[in-house]
């Protein structure tokens, strides 16, 4: 098997990745079993993913897990994936401890289930001083009800002040990623290729990635698979290729 990891150039990797975890319902039905098969699974990929890019020098790894529009699905899928989520925070401590991780979480999370919020704070505050990377959970989060959120937030704030001179930091402080870098680099599963209301502000000059891999399938080589092809790729910020290469 092709070790993709020892060919990664560690001077050009992604601050920050983001990634869409999808796929966890088709991979769970291609096999005869109920949808929720799938999203236990997929619990594996998500600690390999966090592992293979704390171990790799990634700083930030940002993955979705709940949208606003999935409380759209059958109420049992949804009860299921709460209940998941709680049991799977309290396991994964460990697993944070151990590679020095801090976990945060952005969305609407007021709206959780009570337990879910609850433990999700409580992990937050146990991993609060865990410097190598920072996993972020994007939980009831959507592109949209960010934007309208930061919005609300800077109407108050510029209530009695100069709206004419808003740049785009004091829009980005008030985003539920304010302090995160914008991620240089986007995943997504399944073999779906689009955006799913995802980071629409964030991912402006992201480079895109699509797998057919199912996420319950992912591993730490399809990670470090992805981050080769990321660079291979030449980001040119509205640039001209001449212009990079001189
Ligand atoms: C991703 O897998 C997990 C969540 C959205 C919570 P899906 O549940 O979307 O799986 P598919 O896309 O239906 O196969
Ligand atoms: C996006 O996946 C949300 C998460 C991965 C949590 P979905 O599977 O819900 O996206 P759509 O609805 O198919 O675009
Ligand atoms: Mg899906």
């Amino acid at each position: 098997m092709t070790d993709f990891k020892s060919q990664i150039d560690l001077q050009k990797l992604p601050k920050h990745v983001a990634v869409i975890m999808d796929g966890n319902g088709r991979w769970a039905k291609r096999t005869g079993m109920p949808r929720i098969f799938g999203h236990r699974n997929g619990v594996k990929a998500v600690r390999e993913t966090t592992e293979a890019a704390a171990e790799i020098g990634v700083k930030y790894l940002t993955l979705y897990a709940f949208s606003t529009e999935n409380w759209s699905r059958p109420e049992a899928e949804v009860n299921a994936l709460m209940t998941l989520l709680v049991a799977t925070l309290g396991k994964e401590l460990k697993t944070l401890t151990k590679n020095d991780i801090r976990l945060n979480a952005i969305g609407d999370l007021k709206r959780l289930p009570k337990d879910c919020y609850n433990e999700l704070i409580k992990v937050i505050d146990q991993t609060k001083h865990h410097q190598r990377m920072t996993l972020t959970l994007a939980l009831n989060y959507s592109g949209r009800w960010e934007i309208q959120d930061a919005m609300r937030k800077a109407a108050f704030a510029f209530k009695s002040g100069d709206v004419v001179n808003i740049e785009e930091l004091d829009i980005e402080q008030y985003l539920s990623t304010q302090g995160l870098p914008d991620p240089e680099f986007l995943i997504r599963t399944s073999g779906e290729q689009r955006l799913s209301n995802y980071l629409l502000w964030q991912l402006a000059y992201a480079e895109f990635y699509f797998t057919e891999v199912m996420w319950p399938d992912f591993r730490k080589d399809d990670f470090y698979k992805a981050l080769l092809d990321y660079q291979d790729r030449e980001r040119r910020f509205g640039k001209t290729s001449e212009q990079l290469n001189v």
